[in-house]
Order: structure tokens, then C-alpha cells, then sequence
């Protein structure tokens, strides 16, 4: 469990009127939010009475081929099926009926590379390079359901290609380009997929990173793939390798293709998209998410959380490679009709007003990012905020982590003026959409995720599902489906299961809460062997195989430990093996930092960078059950000085 020091630091800082104080909104923000206190108030009224008859009125708000027969059939639960029977296909609702609106020539899409240099496409300008996407796709013989691989940096062809593969039916698989290329190639062979779309490479940190020898590699190095297609964007126009045959240049491809293209009627229920997230076991789970239950949540509730208006100008800084991008940078802010804001590149370029820069720039309104940047960015202090024009923003969010009292007071006052709205949405990759979160009307604690969205139902219980006592930590539990609820883990249904099925009755988020007396919830971190690092999820038994494939490696185990900046980093326990002759220097000293260094780029190439592993401690043996099992509960305890009672408080076995 991550001590993310909501709890503790109000504790330990006394009565801090700051941090402790419950933040109004503005009366401005009331007046004129999409959502006001009393269609809150009968939306929760609605959800609570029928939770079916609320989704069913969002799912009105958007287009559908042909309505649904049932809202939501559970006769299969928990194989939920929102809107079964019903036709639709997200890309209509997030492209195709804004061309036939007075959104047709707004700006869809603002994309800013780390260079400097930007492209922008209107609502117009996107469908057309979408449907030319989807012109060629058809040609290559991409069918319905058939899966594409993305493995793409933050461009804009990253958005076409999403947007190009749903609109034939087909299913992307986006894969972040930090992950390595063996990363890659396991997320290939998993979704037997035959198309990739890729680029040559990417500006990060002011230098340009190659991606595409990682695809060559990937490939030559799998014989069971069926990849026979790679497209490739040119970003920096750098020489690669094009293998004859398989690979093209994405502006060859679509070239000559129309700019007209049929939007496939999909079921409610066909899948839109894979997306890969770490669990407790040692390999990546594959999130499945269809197209009728994930659009209707995703617009539902970004429209009300977000407070979606005409002329906002919308910059979630998360990559397409995660949840939050598919979410919050393409269909969410897409569907509601609003401007996203891409960028290419590291916050920090060329100095530590890059994102400051763009908000003035642009006129951003709405801000969306992760504690990890807003703490990298405090880390600079006031100066850099105060040399740019931030008055356009008028919403702050943060996703990913829990969020300090201290750094939430930071952001609001020096970055949001005292007067933005800072919202913390709680979801997951799972999820789909946001769960629990404030709304602008709504009163804020720092710290806390505030309260269930209408239509959620959320509760912290123990391991029989028994609801807490007010302010006692126990498990998040969701205790009703939701409309943008996953609809499979691929080929997992035994994974799939276990979501529901480890706390009877409810689904099992896997984090830790308490709720306090007013209904706000706070969010503790993980419940299980699950790190966050920088927001990122990585499981520690992932780590620990590959440190144990290493040949000097007999046992790992893998903890998080609190980092002032990423929330969360890596600490492995490694038991060297028989095979320790890694460094001709017999001290140990050296034979540790040698091997320390091994085992970080052995994850880097395994995993990806952002498998950061901090340090490293060798052992002669690690904790166990009497079963073998590794307690690293143990380890973790004895790492931060706590008894094992404090961190095992929730696990009533
Ligand atoms: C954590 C990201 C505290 C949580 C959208 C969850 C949070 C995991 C918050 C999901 C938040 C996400 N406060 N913790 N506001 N948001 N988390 O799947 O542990 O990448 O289970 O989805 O991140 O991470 P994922």
C-alpha cells in the first residue's frame, strides 16, 4: 500500500487552514456549469433510483445506427452487455455528426511538437484524413474485428489511426512508445495482429529518439507473427530501413485514397479497442473495450466532470498509450465537440515553462495532467508560472495517483489563481471513464477524489464486501456495472473473473480507501502488488521475472517505495545465485554497483524506461510464507520503518 500522505500530512501538519480548508467553487463556476447543483441533485436522485434509466438518458445524447433492446443485460453476469442489441460506432459520434454541425470548421485537433513546430485540423480536416486512413486500411484488406497494432509517439497520425481503425470495425492496440520493442512484439503475438502503424521516430528531451529499428527488431525476432503490413509516419524525415514488401510510408499509403469513407455499423458491444495494463501475475492483461457502453460513459462523463463548453480549448497531457489518452485526449474531448491539445514532447523543453508556454499560447482552458508533473514542475517554483498568461484556465485535473494536500493547494493557487476548479478523477484502464470525482459545483477537500459521478455506485468494504465504518480503510468496491466497464480481458476470462469475484458482489478495484463523513472519498493507493510509478501502473511480479531471468539472479522481489517526485518507485531484493561471477573485482561493493546496473538495463530493454528501478539491495534470502510465496509486505514495512500490523491493517487474513 502507497502511504500517499493525505491522512498522515494533515496529521502531521497540525491545522493547517490551507490544506485543510473545503474549497468553494466560484459562484461564476455554479452559475454557469453544464451540470448546477440541482440537475446534480436529481441526476444522483435518478442514478440512485434506477441506475439503468440515467445511462439510458446518456446514451440518448448520442447518435446510434439503431437503439438498443435492453439497456443493460445481465443475465450473463458478470459478462455485462450495455445497450445490447443496439448499432453505433464511436467514430460517428466523435467525427463523422460534427461535419454536419456548426463544429465542422472548429479545430479539432492542435498538435505541438518538442521543436516548436505544430500542425491543426478542423473537426473537417480530421474526418477526411480519418476516412482516407480508413480508405487504405480497407484496401490492405483490414476487415471488421481484425486488431492493429499502433505503436506510435504522440502525433497526430496517432489520432487518425485510432480513429481510422475504428471507423472499419477494427481494433486498436495502441502500445506506448517507451515500451520496448519487446514489449511490442509480445503485444503482437498476443493480439495476433497483421497491421502496424508506426513512425520513424520522435523529438523527446530535445533529441530524436528512433522507433522504427525497434518494429524491425520486434518483427525479425518473432517468426510467429502475422505482421505483413507496416506503415510508417514520417516525423522527422531521418532515414530507416523499409523492408520491401511489408513496409510503407503512411503518406504513400493514403495518398490517392478518397475522401469519403462508410462508417461500419457496429454492435454495442463489439470491441473498439485493446489496451494492455499490468496486473498481480507476471504478464500484461489485455483491457478489451466496446464501442456503445465506453462512448456513452466516456461522453457522459466528460462532459459533466470536465464542464464541456463551445469554446474551450481542452490539454490532457497524458500519452495515447495509456487509458487517459484514449479517453481524455481522443474520444471523450472528441464526442463532446471541444479542441484537444496534443504535445510531443518532455515538459521540461527546453526549460520548465514548456507547459506554461502552451497554456498561454493557446489559451487552454482546461487542464488535465498527472501529481507526478505538477510535483516535477513545483520542484521550480513560482518563476516560471508567473512569466506567462494563465488567466484563460478556468479547470484544473489530475489523474493517475493520489494527490498530496500540499502539491493540490500548489496547483490551485500558483497555476489555477485561487479559482479554479481542481478536479481528481479517480478510473482506471478498466473503467473506462471517470468514477469519482468532484464536478465544478462541487466543494473540494484537498487531497480527496471527492464523491461517486451520478450513476456510479461506489462503497469501501471489507473482504466479505461488508461496507466500513465511516473513515476506516478498507477495499474500493464498485457496486454496480457502469456503462464504459470493460467487456473482457483477452484471452482471460479466468482475470476477467477475478475482478468480481475476489470480494463477492462487487467489482474490485484493486485500491485502497476510507470515505470520510461527508461521503468524500480518499484514495490510499494499491491494495495489491501493483506499483504506480509517475502514474504508471507496473506489476511487481513483471519486474521480478525479468530481474530473474538475469543469470546471476536466483530470487527477486520488487517493492514500492514513496519518491518525492513519481509518487512511487522500484526497490528490488535480489538473492544472487550460483552464476555470481558478474565483475572480476571480488569486493562486493563492486560487484553490487556492477550488478545493480545489469539488472536496470536489463528492465530498460525488457520492459521500457519506464520500468525505472531505483536501487537495489542483495540478500541471502527473502521473507517467505511457508508455502514459498514472497511477502513483500515484509520488506516493504521494514522499509519505511513501519510494523508489518500498520501496512497489513486492511488484510483480514
Ligand atoms: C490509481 C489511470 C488516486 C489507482 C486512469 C488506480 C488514482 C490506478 C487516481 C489505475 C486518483 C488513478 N487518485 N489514485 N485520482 N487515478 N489512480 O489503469 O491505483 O493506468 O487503480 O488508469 O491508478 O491506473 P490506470
Amino acid at each position: 500500500m502507497q502511504n500517499t500522505g493525505n491522512l498522515n500530512t494533515l496529521q502531521a501538519n497540525g491545522r493547517d487552514d490551507e490544506i485543510e480548508r473545503v474549497f468553494r467553487p466560484l459562484p461564476r463556476m455554479v452559475l454557469e456549469a453544464n451540470m448546477n447543483p440541482q440537475d446534480l441533485a436529481s441526476a444522483r436522485k435518478l442514478a440512485e433510483e434506477d441506475f439503468r434509466a440515467y445511462w439510458e438518458q446518456a446514451a440518448l445524447d448520442l447518435e446510434w445506427f439503431e437503439k438498443w433492446e435492453q439497456v443493460l443485460d445481465d443475465s450473463q453476469a458478470p459478462r455485462y452487455r450495455w445497450f445490447a442489441g443496439g448499432k453505433c460506432n464511436i467514430v460517428h459520434n466523435a467525427l463523422d455528426r460534427h461535419i454536419r454541425t456548426v463544429n465542422r470548421n472548429k479545430l479539432a485537433l492542435v498538435w505541438e511538437g518538442e521543436p516548436g513546430d505544430s500542425r491543426k485540423y478542423t473537426y473537417f480536416e480530421l474526418y477526411r484524413a480519418v476516412n482516407r486512413l480508413a480508405n487504405a486500411l480497407r484496401n490492405l484488406g483490414i476487415r471488421k474485428g481484425e486488431r492493429i497494432v499502433l505503436y506510435m509517439p504522440p502525433l497526430p497520425e496517432t489520432v487518425i489511426a485510432m480513429l481510422a481503425a475504428a471507423k472499419i470495425g477494427a481494433v486498436h492496440v495502441v502500445v506506448f512508445a517507451g515500451f520496448s520493442g519487446k514489449a511490442l512484439r509480445e503485444r503482437i503475438q498476443a493480439t495476433n495482429a497483421r497491421c502496424i502503424i508506426t513512425a520513424d521516430g520522435f523529438y523527446r528531451n530535445g533529441k530524436f529518439t528512433s522507433l522504427k529499428p525497434l518494429v524491425d527488431a520486434a518483427l525479425a525476432a518473432d517468426e510467429e507473427d502475422n505482421v505483413d503490413v507496416c506503415v510508417v509516419v514520417r516525423r522527422a524525415g531521418i532515414d530507416v530501413n523499409m523492408t520491401a514488401a511489408r513496409d510503407i510510408w503512411y503518406d504513400d499509403l493514403v495518398r490517392r485514397e478518397a475522401n469519403e469513407a462508410e462508417t461500419e455499423i457496429m454492435d454495442s458491444n463489439d470491441p473498439l479497442f485493446i489496451l494492455h495494463t499490468s496486473g498481480t501475475s507476471g504478464k500484461p492483461r489485455g483491457i478489451i473495450h466496446s464501442h456503445g457502453g465506453y462512448m456513452t460513459g466516456v461522453a457522459d462523463t466528460i462532459k459533466s466532470v470536465f464542464d464541456i463548453k463551445p469554446t474551450d480549448f481542452f490539454w490532457c497531457t497524458a500519452d495515447a498509450g495509456w487509458i487517459t489518452g484514449h479517453s481524455a485526449v481522443v474520444y471523450g474531448p472528441l464526442i463532446a465537440g471541444t479542441t484537444t491539445l496534443m504535445y510531443e514532447g518532455h515538459p521540461l523543453y527546453p526549460q520548465a515553462d514548456r507547459m506554461w508556454n502552451m497554456v498561454d499560447k493557446y489559451g487552454v482552458s482546461i487542464l488535465y495532467t498527472t501529481p507526478t508533473t505538477i510535483r516535477m514542475l513545483m520542484r521550480y517554483g513560482n518563476r516560471f508560472p508567473a512569466q506567462h498568461d494563465l488567466s484563460s484556465l478556468r479547470l484544473l485535473g489530475t489523474v493517475g495517483e493520489a494527490i498530496s494536500p500540499e502539491t493540490w493547494v500548489w496547483f490551485h493557487k500558483t497555476i489555477g489563481r485561487n479559482e479554479c476548479q481542481l478536479i481528481d478523477t479517480w478510473w482506471q484502464t478498466e473503467t473506462g471513464q471517470f468514477m469519482i470525482s468532484p464536478l465544478p459545483v462541487s466543494p473540494l477537500k484537498p487531497g480527496s477524489v471527492n464523491k461517486p459521478l451520478p450513476g456510479v455506485s461506489a462503497d469501501v468494504v471489507d473482504r466479505k464486501g461488508k461496507p466500513k465504518p465511516t473513515n476506516e480503510v478498507g477495499f474500493l468496491a464498485i457496486t454496480k456495472p457502469w456503462p464504459a466497464m470493460f467487456t473482457g480481458v483477452l484471452g482471460d476470462e479466468a482475470t476477467y473473473d477475478e475482478y468480481f469475484n475476489t470480494i463477492p458482489g462487487v467489482y474490485f478495484a484493486g485500491d485502497v480507501a476510507r470515505k470520510d463523513e461527508d461521503g468524500h472519498f480518499w484514495m490510499l493507493g494499491r491494495a495489491d502488488e501493483v506499483l504506480n510509478i509517475a502514474g504508471h501502473r507496473l506489476g511487481a511480479v513483471e519486474l521480478e521475472a525479468v530481474l530473474c531471468s538475469h543469470k546471476t539472479v536466483a530470487e527477486a522481489a520488487v517493492i514500492g517505495v514513496p519518491d518525492k517526485i513519481k509518487g512511487e518507485t522500484a526497490k528490488a531484493f535480489v538473492v544472487p545465485g550460483p552464476n555470481d561471477q558478474i565483475c572480476e573485482d571480488p569486493t562486493t561493493d563492486a560487484r553490487d554497483a556492477a550488478l545493480t546496473d545489469e539488472l536496470r538495463q536489463l528492465l530498460r530493454q525488457e520492459l521500457g524506461p519506464v520500468a525505472e528501478l531505483r536501487s537495489v539491495v542483495f540478500c541471502e534470502s527473502l521473507p517467505k510464507t511457508r508455502s514459498g510465496k514472497i511477502l513483500r509486505r515484509v520488506l516493504k514495512a521494514q522499509e519505511l520503518g513501519q510494523d508489518i500490523e500498520d501496512i497489513t491493517v486492511i488484510d483480514e487474513e
